[in-house]
């Protein structure tokens, strides 16, 4: 195969050596090889249709590019640093199997829309993967929400022990904030999808060509509408970033949780073996790797996010060079964004929850005494006073290492005597959970009815 430079002709030097290699994207860009055989075969056909190409010519075309893309599949295709790139070691190898009509599949396209529509199929492609991972996680914490609609555990604010919460609750709220990351991947998804090809290098070109020909095929939903546009922006990649930060935010957020509740202080969970790791020197750890792994990804897909807005930040219209620096972080924000997602889905359904170490953390902490003002409140104690009240209680059961509902009736009287036998029932941990009864609160009838909802929402 011939590694005559395509663009050769004007150039009476040869690219210095370093050059060639520095400015060559094939090592990693050959990703988008199917993609760019897939862009190539509907750019071939359209031309055929307009009469721009012989249907002989889009024949040898077709067939050339499925079975460079049967070697490729294969690892067998000898791909060349001096071709510069996935496109050019493409077009090379296709002239050189079958000959002079392999030189006219570039007609009326440059490499610059031709890379701006590879890397929108790649995505969406990845996009769709990376749903479904999404929604796999979440059918899982839907299911561990389910077995554990009952079990009760401190809720926290400032990691401070808050009020009583279920279990199934707490899962439900990490499901809400994937949600929200399944919505911003479809909305990237839905403005990406338009087709590039056709704008050419810059401004379009003069053959008659149909746009609307090629974007069908490719499945998009229309041509970009400005070729200018179409070649430079790389928002779309910028856009899933921003969106793939978030998750892998959110992903952050629960291994923190993970880390903390599997710790031997809290012990609210066990993680599975298969997930965990030993230390060479203590004999007794089993350290959560994966959740801490995860968290510590989060820091590498935000930094893609960073140099992908950098990259763009001031170029001027249309194409540049630059923004062959997209693919990299692209890429890796994918794998990253893949691996932490698919780790998180096979691992969710093997958290056992230890719901007495929970309930004792929840007993230890005064976390029904939100209960006994709101009781006090009920009874005709101004909200105010009844903070007060409940804090000196607080205060005592401190001093005598004692939970609230250890006081005595006499001594709870002693702080206020709105305060009625009745009380305990307040006072306790399933009382104060089943008292939260209302849209979004922690009730289990509650959690199960959000269960249900989310359920017919993910699967509609
Ligand atoms: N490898 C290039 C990229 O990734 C393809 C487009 C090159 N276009 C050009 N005019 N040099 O952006």
């Amino acid at each position: 195969m011939s590694t005559k430079k395509p663009w050769g002709g004007r150039f009476s030097q040869p690219t210095d050596a370093f050059v060639e290699a520095f400015t060559a994207s094939v090592d990693f860009d050959q990703r988008l090889a199917r993609q760019d055989i897939r862009g190539s075969i509907a750019h071939a056909t359209m031309l055929a249709r307009q009469n721009i190409l012989t249907e002989a010519e889009k024949q040898q075309i077709i067939d050339g590019l499925e079975a460079i893309g049967r070697e490729i599949a294969a690892g067998d295709f000898p791909w060349s640093v001096t071709l510069e790139d996935v496109h050019m070691n493409i077009e090379a190898a296709l002239t050189a199997r079958i000959g002079e009509a392999g030189k006219k599949l570039h007609t009326g396209r440059s490499r610059n829309d031709q890379v701006a529509t590879d890397v929108r199929l790649w995505l969406r492609g990845e996009i769709e993967a990376i749903q479904a991972e999404l929604r796999r996680l979440q059918r899982a914490l839907l299911d561990l929400a389910e077995r554990e609609a009952d079990t009760i555990l401190p809720g926290f604010t400032h990691l401070q022990t808050a009020q009583p919460v279920t279990f199934g609750h707490h899962m439900m709220a990490w499901f809400e904030m994937l949600e929200r990351d399944h919505g911003r991947l479809a909305d990237c998804k839905t403005r990406m999808n338009q087709c590039p090809l056709g704008a050419a290098a810059l401004a379009g070109t003069t053959f008659p060509i149909d746009r609307d020909f090629t974007a069908r095929e490719l499945g998009f939903d229309a041509p970009c509408a400005n070729s200018l546009d179409a070649v430079s922006d790389r928002d779309f990649a910028i856009e899933f970033s921003a969106a793939a930060a978030l998750l892998m935010m959110h992903l952050s957020r629960m291994s923190e949780e993970l880390v903390i509740w599997s710790s031997a202080q809290f012990g609210f969970i066990t993680l599975s073996d298969a997930f965990c790791t030993g230390s060479s020197i203590m004999p007794q750890k089993k350290n959560p790797d994966v959740p801490e792994l995860v968290r510590g990804k989060s820091g590498r897909v935000f930094g893609h996010l960073m140099g992908l807005l950098t990259l763009m930040k001031s170029q001027p219209l249309a194409y540049n060079k630059d923004n062959q620096e997209d693919k990299e972080p692209l890429f890796d924000t994918v794998d990253q964004l893949r691996g932490s997602l698919k780790v998180f889905a096979d691992m969710v359904p093997e958290i056992r929850c230890n719901a007495g170490a929970m309930r004792q953390a929840a007993l230890k902490g005064f976390a029904t005494a939100t209960d006994l003002a709101d009781y006090l409140v009920r009874k005709g104690v101004p909200f105010r006073d009844a903070h007060e009240v409940v804090g000196k209680a607080v205060a005592r059961c401190v001093e005598r290492g004692i939970d609230l509902a250890e006081l005595s009736l006499e001594e709870l009287r002693g702080f206020s005597p709105a305060i009625d036998e009745d009380v305990f029932q307040y006072l306790t941990l399933e009382g104060s959970v089943a008292a939260r009864d209302h849209f979004g609160g922690t009730a289990p009838s509650q959690v199960r009815q959000a269960i249900a909802r989310a359920r017919a929402r993910i699967d509609a």
